[in-house]
């Protein structure tokens, strides 16, 4: 299979960057953080989690955050809703994409959601039928494609069966995630080769985590493979707060080079992207884990 002539990048530093931090960050840092991803060129930006405060309160302002947008008609910002109470508030604030979150690991899911797989799948069949109902377009995630912080190995099958079902269920795109960041290529292939064999590889995402400086190396087997859509962010931000262990995603700019020197088009603008991580770890004071920010800084 050829590279993709064109990649879809979903900006998950609002949320996946932002969850586990431990420190409070104001509502406007997060709206300068979305604004500034938005000028950069970025199309789809994950802005905010509708999950109980209690467990994520890092998102406890979601409503805040996706009231106060400053929305660019070209972009989607979109929501996670763990269930209906969330798809309810998050309807109440406009948003016009969703996501629900599930595993491919039954402790993982007990730890993250509180309850087992099946039980995730049948909490998340009314959220479909709610979101279809009223035109909202569903994502699907499922998490410890490549391994389980609780679990250990993930049998490729099982993430089949879990993605499978998302699928079948409406959702419009299945994004498969390394949540602790311990795959490696050939693995990646495999799992997914699984995967596709059940949903078509253009409605595959890759959510790759880069805990072991892996994420660039699987990123670009699953590209080899055909996947289009990749999730990512910006300075390497993020983290599950229920997956102990779990650092960074892959930071947002890495894929950029990357993809910029396939020639992959990506219609996002390396420089400013950059300086958006430069000025998101400033401000809440972590360490810009791109390596391509920090070389391009030192220029
Ligand atoms: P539960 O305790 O089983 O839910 O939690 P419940 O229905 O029994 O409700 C308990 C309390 O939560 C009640 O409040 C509800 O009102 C409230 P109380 O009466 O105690 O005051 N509640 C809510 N509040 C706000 N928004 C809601 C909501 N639902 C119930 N939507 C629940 C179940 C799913 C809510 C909980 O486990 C939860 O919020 N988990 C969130 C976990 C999370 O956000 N994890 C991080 C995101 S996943 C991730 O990072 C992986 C990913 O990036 C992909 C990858 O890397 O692999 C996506
Ligand atoms: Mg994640």
């Amino acid at each position: 299979m050829d590279f993709p002539q064109s990649v879809r990048l979903v900006e998950v530093s609002p949320r996946d960057g932002l969850q586990n931090e431990s420190e409070p960050i104001d509502t406007a840092t997060k709206l300068e953080l979305i604004d500034r991803l938005g000028a950069a060129g970025i199309r789809h930006i994950e802005a905010a989690s509708f999950v109980s405060p209690k467990w994520v309160p890092q998102m406890a302002d979601h409503r805040e955050v996706m009231n106060g947008l400053e929305r660019r008609n070209d972009v989607t910002y979109s929501a996670l809703t763990p269930n209906l109470k969330g798809l309810e508030a998050a309807l109440e604030c406009g948003v016009k994409e969703v996501a629900v979150f599930g595993a491919a690991s039954e402790t993982f899911s007990q730890k993250n959601i509180n309850c087992s797989v099946a039980e995730s799948l049948e909490r998340f069949a009314p959220v479909l039928e709610r979101a279809k109902d009223v035109g909202v377009r569903v994502r699907g995630y499922v998490s410890c494609v490549l391994g389980c912080p609780y679990e250990g190995e993930i049998a490729p099958a099982k993430v089949a069966e879990v993605s499978k079902a998302l699928y079948a269920m409406g959702c419009y795109e299945v994004s498969l995630g390394d949540t602790i960041g311990t795959g490696t290529p050939l693995k990646a292939k495999r799992m997914l080769e699984a995967v596709a064999r059940e949903i078509p590889m253009d409605k595959l995402a890759a959510h790759f985590h880069d805990t072991y400086g892996q994420a660039i190396v699987n990123l670009y087997a699953v590209l080899e493979e055909g996947v289009a859509v990749i999730d990512s962010s910006v300075a390497g931000l993020g983290g599950c707060p229920y997956a102990k262990g779990a650092s960074g995603n892959v930071a947002s700019e890495d894929v950029i080079y990357l993809l910029d020197g396939l020639g992959i088009e990506s219609g996002i603008d390396l420089d400013l992207l950059a300086e958006t991580g430069d000025w998101i770890t400033q401000t809440i004071r972590r360490p810009n884990r791109s390596k391509v920010s920090v070389a391009l800084a030192a220029r």
